[in-house]
């Protein structure tokens, strides 16, 4: 039906076109999270919201399976709890605090709804009172309202009095369809990926947030009653070698970039080659690993400008870091995983370099060094001839430069003999 506004700028005709909740559900459901990086989502929230002990619980029962996320955070009052369901609450464009690990204002929704059909929040605020809301897309579907119910559900309600003594906040799913798949027609088989799920949930997790994990202020993770094991990309130990680190300025803040030829495994216990190969194994975990406020969005890609993951470059990872301030920049999407070839293609800014390759690589005498000199030196005016000042030249050059590094320390495709070069 057209409607009719006057203004100042004269008439304006219009029809309304709100979105069908039905429809648009579905596609809040079809942002493409795996159930890992679903639950990396959630626990941003928690980390944001100041949460030192997060307890994640698998609950297998059939189609009424469910999955509890408690965190001891500050909680919500019951009005950031209704904004904080009200899906697109808080506009991307927004600037956020340093240690907010959120950005879109979809999270806790599109990711809740990419695994369950039932999203039950409880929290409590400062004053100690809890507060309770749950969306049941079902409803939303047949009503074709967006009701926002105030009981949580059958799964969700034991987490009541849990919150209400203890404080923070409990995220619960229940009718986790995704999650639980076709129980009717296998539910033993249903029940094993179930439990697939958890063990790839704890191992995604000791990935994504390895930095909250470890070190002073650690946070604690527990998935169905066991800790979460950080996994830290640059292995800890005496060859593990740092081939360059830059920091960039960028539009008032800084990225850091710092590239590593890990140690060959003659160097390495059993235990810590495992370690090393991360989930994916050796080689196809090098590449880069791109961090944002901490958080581990990129795990173990070239993104177009390392080149290929071949044997003789498997020992090398660069770790970016960056703040969120520069989403907009990085196209951080709303899984928060991020496509950085974006900015290097266009980014201009200036930027200083410390380079610890030389340092880390050259020996007097060594025939080696002076080959590592001539590359690096030309690793610099291939990055100046590209013409970019900025992320673009940097990433591309740190990439080189590793590159160098793996082939001067392990020159034999693939390892082979470790040179005599001291770790740095
Ligand atoms: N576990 C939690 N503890 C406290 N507040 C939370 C929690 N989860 C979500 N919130 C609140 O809900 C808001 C919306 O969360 P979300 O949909 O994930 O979007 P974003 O994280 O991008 O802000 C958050 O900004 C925060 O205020
Ligand atoms: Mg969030």
């Amino acid at each position: 039906m057209a409607r009719v506004e006057a203004s100042a700028e004269g008439v304006e005709e219009w029809d309304e076109a709100a979105p069908r909740p039905k429809a648009l559900v579905e596609s809040l459901r079809s942002f493409g999270y795996s159930p890992e990086t679903a639950i990396a989502d959630l626990l941003d929230n928690s980390i944001s919201a100041g949460a030192s002990e997060m307890v994640l619980h698998f609950e297998w029962a059939g189609s009424d399976s469910h999955l509890a996320i408690v965190d001891d955070g500050r909680g919500m009052d019951e009005a950031t709890l209704l904004e904080a369901m009200r899906p697109g609450s808080i506009s991307p464009l927004s600037t956020r605090a340093a240690s907010d690990l959120g950005r879109f204002g979809l999270g806790l929704k599109t990711a809740s709804f990419a695994q369950a059909r039932e999203l039950t929040v409880i929290t409590r605020d400062a004053s100690g009172q809890a507060h309770v809301r749950r969306w049941d897309l079902d409803l939303v579907g047949t009503s074709g309202q967006w009701r926002l119910l105030r009981l949580p559900s059958a799964q969700a309600a034991p987490y009541l009095s849990q919150v209400t003594r203890t404080g923070g906040t409990a995220v619960v799913w229940s009718k986790c369809d995704r999650l639980v798949g076709d129980v009717e027609h296998d539910p033993e088989r249903a029940a094993d990926r179930f439990y697939a799920v958890v063990d790839q949930v704890r191992t995604h997790l000791g990935a994504t947030f390895h930095r909250f994990l470890a070190g002073r202020g650690a946070r604690s993770i527990r998935v169905n009653d066991v800790a979460v094991q950080p996994w830290d990309p640059i292995l800890k130990h005496p060859a593990t070698h740092l081939v360059t680190t830059e920091k960039l300025p960028f539009r008032g803040t800084r990225v850091e970039v710092k590239a590593y030829v890990l140690p060959h495994r003659s160097k390495l216990s059993e235990q810590q080659q495992q370690a090393g190969a991360g989930i994916r194994g050796w080689n196809a975990q090098q590449g880069f690993y791109v961090y944002r406020n901490k958080r581990l969005v990129v795990s173990g890609d070239w993104l177009g400008v390392g080149g290929a993951k071949d044997e003789h470059t498997k020992l090398g990872r660069i770790t970016i870091d960056f703040d969120s301030e520069l989403d907009l920049d990085w196209q951080i999407d709303v899984k928060k995983s991020t496509d950085p070839r974006q900015v290097l293609e266009g980014a201009a800014g200036s930027h200083r370099t410390r380079r610890a390759a030389g340092r880390g690589l050259r020996r007097p005498g060594d025939r080696d060094a002076g080959r590592a000199g001539r590359r690096r030196r030309q690793v610099g005016r291939d990055a100046r001839r590209r013409g970019a000042g900025g992320q673009g030249a940097a990433l591309h050059g740190a990439a080189a430069r590793l590159r160098a590094g793996c082939h001067l320390r392990y020159p034999a495709a693939g390892g082979g003999r470790a040179t005599a070069i001291p770790a740095s």
